[in-house]
């Protein structure tokens, strides 16, 4: 089954959205259905106001540019609103608990928590301590959000998602470990071609394999041939200090022109969640090519958001 055939129920069972390995391929499915129907009205003009008086806190605990924008802009085009807290202006920058800010949130009328941060614990406390709905918006370990924006955009470039072949080069990371579970649910192929020292960490890629076609590789020819999706990532994401030792093993892993024919197939697409860092793992004449998908995952930050804030915050949510 792809989500061409399948037939959305407009509702979910899960609460939170903390990573996507609490979500079935039917709840992926449900979320990315929901987005391809609101991005359509959205193009079209129709209006939207299901989270009309409802509010969205934003936590930012990292820095953020699509992230803030999306989940802002959908929360206004459903009719709701936002709240940007900043870590360093809130008292969780001066150490107050995960466990108090949860429970502070939630007596203040706010509808659901978006939260970007360090720890995957984190988000974890802020949805077990709180009572409403928390969505990751990224953590050391998974970037849920992002990927289900790739995956949408990943569909409506090759109408399908299963049987994909997708290669993501560089370091094990958080897009790392999130396409591996979400690829391996949904019948991709996910080869993850890095150096050893910056393969994705193991119980995770043990958990992904133990659900789908997922391999770790470094060998570049064998990780790339064949790959509708050729896919990077910055060598060092927030919170990671400059090391040259990394950077001069995660060099040889860039994805250049030279890379993108290694696929052997002219159809093959470059994705990259943004921001770049164009000369390090991508270089100027892919992310700017023909082949680059880069702006489009962008913009379906936007609509795959919405439909998450709509399945978990809407009336239409299992209580
Ligand atoms: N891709 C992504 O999450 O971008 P931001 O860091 O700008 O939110
Ligand atoms: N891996 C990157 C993704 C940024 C959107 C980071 O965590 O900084």
């Amino acid at each position: 089954m792809d989500i061409t055939n399948y037939s959305p129920k407009g509702r979910i069972q899960n609460k939170h959205l903390l990573t996507l390995k609490d979500y079935s391929r039917e709840e992926i499915y449900e979320i990315l259905s929901l987005a391809l129907k609101t991005k359509k009205e959205y193009k079209s003009g129709i209006k939207n106001d299901e989270l009309s008086g409802k509010t969205l806190a934003m936590i930012f605990m990292k820095s953020s540019t699509r992230t803030r924008l999306s989940f802002e802009m959908a929360m206004r085009q459903t009719g709701g609103g936002a709240i940007f807290l900043n870590a360093n202006d809130t008292q969780l920058g001066r150490n107050e608990s995960i466990s108090d800010t949860a429970k502070v949130i939630s007596r203040m009328g706010i509808d659901g928590i978006m939260i970007r941060t360090y720890g995957q614990n984190d988000v974890e406390e802020l949805a077990a301590c709180g009572s409403v709905p928390v969505v990751n918006g990224l953590t050391d370990l998974y970037h849920p959000c992002q990927v289900l924006a790739d995956l949408l955009t990943a569909y409506e470039h090759f109408g399908k998602l299963a049987g994909l072949k997708l290669a993501y080069l560089g370091d094990g990371n958080n897009m790392a470990h999130s396409y591996m579970i979400a690829g391996a649910k949904l019948g991709m192929d996910v080869n993850i071609v890095c150096p050893k020292e910056y393969a994705p960490l193991s119980e995770i890629t043990e958990y992904a394999k133990s659900l789908g076609s997922v391999k770790i590789t470094s060998d570049i020819r064998a990780g790339v041939d064949g790959a509708d999706i050729v896919c990077t990532d910055v060598f060092f994401s927030m919170g990671q200090a400059k090391d040259p030792k990394k950077e001069a093993l995660l060099t040889p892993y860039q994805v250049n022109a030279a890379l993108m024919k290694k696929t052997g197939k002219s159809s093959s697409v470059f994705m990259h969640c943004l921001p770049a860092h164009r000369g390090e793992e991508v270089t100027a004449d892919v992310i700017d090519g023909r082949q680059s998908l880069v702006f489009e995952e962008a913009e379906n930050r936007l609509h795959a958001q919405k439909a998450v804030l709509l399945l978990l915050l809407g009336e239409n949510r299992i209580k």
